[in-house]
């Protein structure tokens, strides 16, 4: 594909966050997000997966323009975000548009489902009261509501139809770009499959790209079209989901791999179990950050940090693979 179906590019993209500021307290620097580049083409799902607290929430934040990146570059269909005037921002932000993780408190339970489809469209379009309304009945309909829902209040709904509410109001400007982060985590697992194959029929019918964030690896073979497994602020392998899925490198993906039972198809992997807690990203460990849980580990992994690089049809951080 040629680079104008590229949506969104991130380069070295960081943050870094000064906390611990206190009396007694020196302050001290989390590198939560500490480098992280991609790739989004049109219509794709870039899956984003990897422990809790490892920066994916960060990711999201950088990526739809809710912060700014300490470092590195953001590129939104070629304009740089960082040089981008107030005007340009504005637009921007309406083509890239998050889901969270928990409609329970995403949504305004003071709005009808109306009230919070209707504000997007009055302070982003000229649409009148009439074309509003019909933008938003077609919606509705295609994230699986109706029409008499649109008086209602959030609480008045199930956790599953609040998502779609959620889903509806990430949609409803149209934009290119959908950050979703944990956007099934919250509801019960006999939802999830219904919410997961919406985010696929509106990518079929409409052509988002999404960067879908999971710590489920079951939700990522089933939504992926690219994989980005992130340890503490990185990537550590990142590449298409059958190459991914079929023949993990890394040893982190390994483990996130065969602590997934329903992924247990096959002979295809080596199990690898990793002892001990993700460290923390306000103190990380010299080398590479996963040196100390890998069963792979030798002296270099302490001393050197592992950059990524092509191998076997993806790209890898890691010292011991050849
Ligand atoms: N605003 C913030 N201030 C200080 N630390 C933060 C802030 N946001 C996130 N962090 C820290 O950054 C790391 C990554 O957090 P997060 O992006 O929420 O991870 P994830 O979404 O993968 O669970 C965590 O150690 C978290 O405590
Ligand atoms: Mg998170």
């Amino acid at each position: 594909m040629s680079d104008a179906h590229v949506l969104l590019q991130a380069q070295d993209l960081a943050r870094h966050y000064r906390v611990g500021r206190g009396l007694f307290k020196p302050a001290a620097t989390v590198k939560a997000l500490d480098g992280v580049s991609f790739q989004l083409k049109m219509g794709q799902t870039l899956a984003v997966v990897g422990e809790s607290g490892c920066g994916k929430s960060t990711l999201a934040r950088q990526l739809t323009l809710i912060e700014s990146p300490s470092a590195g570059a953001l590129h939104f269909g070629g304009v740089d975000a960082a040089s981008a005037s107030k005007a340009t921002l504005k637009a921007l932000r309406q083509q890239v548009q998050m889901v969270f993780q928990n409609p329970f408190t995403s949504l305004n339970p003071r709005h009808t489902v109306q009230a919070t489809l209707e504000e997007p469209l009055k302070i982003n379009t000229t649409l009148n009261k009439a074309e509003r309304l019909a933008r938003i009945e077609s919606l509705l309909h295609k994230v699986g509501l109706r029409t008499e829902h649109l008086r209602r209040y959030p609480h008045m709904f199930s956790g599953g139809q609040r998502q779609r509410i959620a889903i509806a109001r990430a949609m409803i400007l149209r934009p290119k770009v959908v950050v979703a982060d944990e956007p099934v985590s919250a509801l019960d697992v006999s939802i999830q499959a219904q919410i997961l194959n919406l985010f696929m029929d509106l990518q079929a019918e409409f052509g988002y790209a999404y960067v879908f964030i999971s710590h489920n690896l079951s939700v990522v073979e089933h939504v992926a079209d690219e994989v980005m497994v992130m340890y503490l602020g990185r990537a550590v392998e990142m590449g298409p989901k059958a190459t991914m899925f079929a023949r993990p490198l890394h040893p982190y993906t390994q483990a996130l791999m065969s602590a997934t039972p329903a992924l247990h198809a096959a002979d295809r992997r080596t199990r690898i179990q990793i002892h001990g807690e993700l460290p923390s990203p306000l103190n990380p460990p010299s080398g590479c950050a996963f040196h100390g849980r890998c069963p792979l580990a030798v002296a270099r992994c302490a001393q050197e940090a592992p950059l990524l690089r092509e191998l076997d049809g993806r790209q890898v951080a890691c010292h011991q693979l050849e």
